[in-house]
């Protein structure tokens, strides 16, 4: 996709895009319409508003000028020509599967993903659409899956919480060989500051909005971006009356504001996951530390070639495998226990039991989320304390460790 909004660098965009103080009595701030439905001018304008011949705002579920501001924002973040705004992040990926896929239809999917798309999944298989999940880091098990009745390619890059990656322009370039196949990818994990999906000939793009695009953890929040037509079979369709999933004008404006410092909190989560990957990588008690800023990270390559940096991400597991990773779990003082990602504050949760056990524990070992994994957003705080605190619980672990070995010992003596 060539590039749709070149005039202005990143940070302005996400601070001023589609809006000029002087068309709104100066306010500096964009206004929250607040408003579920508007004024027709005529009862013929207002029929010709139904019937898609007049532009305009008519009702808040199907536009409204806070939202329309909000989506023209993040279509120019994520070069692409239109976006729409949910409520939630599954939302979107509700809305987006709803609109796109038939009776008959079969999905392809990668293997990994967060637990309510991959319970969403489930969901859509009961109404006739058939779900393939396949590895899409094998490029021939992609091509041998593709079929006559494919219809979507869906991934998360990185995956939630395997940090996983799909090369995005080749899953594209081999799905467009096909006539009828939209590649949609998920971007939660690195917002468009990190990675742009379109323009490496991803369709769709989704987003879990609650996360880093927001940033700030008050909002629950999704979107969607593709191109104009694709996007107004959404609205119109899956947003309008498959799903009544839209976002409010108040949440819209939290958003704006969150986007305002895209930029710069990404650039600080990823240095400060950097430093506690590398930490976690030096220490005893780890078993591995999975994270793509790490030369001993799998796809390496790909993340340096996809991902402008690696993104405040982190997925390891403790030599002693899931009971050392609650007790580091419960050691931890700075870092918060709570799911979610994204938000200021550094978070610690157990995929297994929590935001993924939507999959039994055989689909867990299929799907690679090991049953010990803990998963780690890294927040904004200091680094030196968050390393600080890593090392604390890490220590508490390692003595945990020790103690039985150093038993065994004294045992056999
Ligand atoms: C990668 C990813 N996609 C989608 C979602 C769903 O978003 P929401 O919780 O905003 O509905 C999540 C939530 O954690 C997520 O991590």
């Amino acid at each position: 996709m060539n590039n749709k909004h070149p005039a202005f660098g990143f940070s302005t965009r996400a601070i001023h895009h589609g809006y000029d103080p002087k068309d709104h009595h100066g306010a500096l701030v964009p206004p929250i319409y607040l408003s579920a439905t508007f004024a027709f001018p005529t009862a013929e304008y207002g029929a010709a508003c139904f019937a898609g011949e007049a532009s305009g705002h008519f009702y808040t579920r199907i536009s409204n000028p806070t939202l329309a501001l909000l989506e023209s924002r993040m279509a120019a973040l994520e070069n692409g020509e239109a976006a729409v705004a949910f409520s939630s992040g599954m939302g979107a990926i509700a809305a987006t599967f709803w609109t796109l896929l038939r009776p008959g239809d079969e999905v392809i999917v990668s293997q990994t993903l967060y637990g309510c798309t991959f319970a969403l999944l489930h969901g859509i298989g009961e109404f006739g659409i058939k779900v393939r999940h396949v590895d899409l880091t094998d490029l021939a098990a992609l091509q041998a899956a593709l079929g006559p009745a494919t219809r979507m390619i869906y991934c998360e890059t990185p995956a939630n919480p395997t940090l996983r990656l799909v090369d995005i322009a080749a899953v594209a370039r081999l799905a467009h060989q096909q006539p009828n196949v939209t590649v949609v990818v998920d971007n939660t994990y690195c917002t468009p500051y990190l990675q742009r999906p379109l323009e490496l000939g991803a369709d769709v793009v989704v987003h879990s909005a609650t996360k880093y695009l927001s940033g700030h953890g008050d909002i629950t929040a999704g979107i969607a971006v593709s191109r104009h037509a694709i996007a107004q079979r959404i609205r119109l369709h899956g947003l309008k009356d498959l799903t009544g999933a839209v976002m409010s004008p108040q949440d819209a404006a939290l958003l704006m504001r969150g986007l305002k410092t895209l930029a710069l909190r990404m650039d600080r989560h990823c240095s400060n996951a950097q430093a506690v990957a590398e930490a976690l990588q030096a220490h005893p008690a780890v078993q591995w530390v999975t994270y793509p800023g790490l030369a001993s990270f799998p796809q390496y390559e790909l993340a340096a070639r996809q991902m402008k940096q690696s993104g405040g991400m982190i997925a390891f597991e403790l030599k002693g495998g899931i009971d050392t990773g609650r007790r580091f779990m419960n050691a931890l003082k700075l870092f918060t226990r709570a799911v979610s990602l994204g938000d200021a504050e550094s978070l610690a949760q157990h995929p297994a039991s929590m935001t993924h056990s939507t999959y039994t524990p055989e689909e867990r070992a299929q799907h690679g989320i090991s049953e010990g994994l803990v998963r780690l957003s890294v927040g904004l705080e200091d680094v030196a304390d968050l390393l600080a605190d890593v090392q604390q619980a890490l220590g508490k672990c390692a003595r945990a460790v020790a103690r039985p070995t150093l038993l065994a010992a004294h045992a056999g003596k």
